[in-house]
């Protein structure tokens, strides 16, 4: 089959169509046919740069193919009203601008002090002290990004800052923005930040912030070149000082994929290291997470420390959670229950590698030092 960009964009419009009209299952087969008419089309490219762009292009109508199949889930399994999904474009927001208040707080986040010292400083103790931060020109509200290996607590630390200056807390995800917000993304940003702006105090969480806003020059698609400038402009316009609080927090797995004009000093007031779990923090993720199950004797939080290094606090979870299993399915097939013991904590480790390399850790590192 040749296929030409008419037929490419006739397939994409369709699909979009229908996906803002709720029919995810025909929104699918438009997006991958478009999908595989953007290949085609990578493969017959006549410059490398072209190829890469059509196959990016390609990848992003997968991803939204991807999310059709959820989101044909969510209404089938009836989580999610099928005339809810119509409305993206109307005028009120509310049912795709929601704010939750958090329940974590700092206390339960394992480590990470001189993270939580960064936060308290720039974003807590100038609302919890407004006086002092007047007498001492310390600035309220701004822009903090948190970047670090995944796994680390960086969503958690967004949770927890909302948490401790009690404020509304607004989740803006990459794929989301991508997905369902296709087309309208500059007018749901806008209607974003109004929405936080009318709250007394607010934090704007923008999770993946690398999938959203990627380095101009290499990004090919339009919602992008459109998103970006938007959100530099938002950020720009926070209002410093006064009572009313609006936050921005930004997290990436990737903070060197971020644009250059978002990483500029003044824009991100801090750009914090969240990186793996000193022994120390290792040793409360084992109370947090382990403490609370039953423990042989032979299980020492000490050594089981000194062996979880590397790993992070998502690992160390999942580490725990999983020394669980063995005794738990014995149990259930009729054994007397008993408690974990350290071989089945040694099992279960050695069966999982830290899901950071260190390879990785030494790019966030030089990012940590030099900011690319
Ligand atoms: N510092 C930490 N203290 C306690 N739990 C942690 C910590 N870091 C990670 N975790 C655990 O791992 C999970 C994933 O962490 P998350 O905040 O989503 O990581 P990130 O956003 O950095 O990828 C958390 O829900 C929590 O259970
Ligand atoms: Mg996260």
């Amino acid at each position: 089959m040749t296929v030409s960009f008419t037929t490419f964009d006739r397939l994409k419009r369709k699909g979009i169509t229908s996906y803002k009209s709720g029919d995810f299952l025909a929104a699918k087969t438009y997006l991958v046919d478009a999908a595989e008419c953007m290949i085609e089309l990578a493969e017959s490219a006549k410059s490398p740069e072209t190829q890469r762009q059509h196959e990016e292009l390609a990848a992003e109508l997968i991803d939204l193919a991807k999310d059709c199949d959820a989101r044909h889930d969510a209404v089938r399994t009836g989580r999610v009203k099928q005339s809810e999904q119509e409305d993206d474009s109307g005028a009120d927001a509310s049912d795709w601008l929601v704010s939750e208040k958090p329940s974590i707080g700092f206390e339960d986040i394992a480590g990470l002090e001189n993270v939580k010292d960064e936060i308290r400083l720039k974003m807590i103790y100038p609302f919890s002290h407004p006086e002092l931060a007047k007498r001492y020109g310390i600035a309220t509200g701004g822009g903090v990004l948190l970047f670090g290996p995944p796994g680390t607590g960086k969503t958690m630390i967004a949770k927890a800052i909302a948490h401790e200056i009690d404020a509304a807390f607004y989740v803006v995800s990459a794929a989301q923005m991508l997905s369902k917000w296709v087309g309208e993304a500059e007018q749901n940003i806008r209607k974003l930040f109004v929405a936080a702006k009318a709250q007394p105090r607010s934090v704007i969480f923008l999770d993946e912030a690398e999938a959203l806003v990627p380095r101009r020059k290499q990004d090919s698609s339009s919602v992008m070149q459109r998103v970006v400038p938007q959100i530099l402009q938002e950020l720009e316009g926070f209002e410093r000082g006064g009572d009313n609080a609006l936050l921005f927090v930004g997290a990436t797995n990737k903070p060197w994929m971020l644009d250059e004009a978002v990483l500029r000093p003044g824009r991100f007031d801090a750009k914090i290291y969240v990186g793996l779990p000193d022994a120390p923090a290792r040793f409360r993720m084992l109370e947090i997470y382990l403490g609370n199950k039953p423990l042989a004797d032979d299980v020492e939080f000490g050594p089981l420390c000194d062996r979880l290094e590397g790993y992070s606090g998502a690992d160390i979870r999942n580490i725990a959670q999983q020394a669980a299993h063995r005794p738990f399915m014995e149990a259930v097939g009729g054994k007397e229950p008993r408690p974990i013991n350290w071989a089945d904590l040694l099992a279960v480790l050695e069966q999982t590698k830290p899901s950071v390399h260190p390879a990785d850790l030494v790019r966030y590192d030089k990012f940590a030092q030099d900011g690319t």
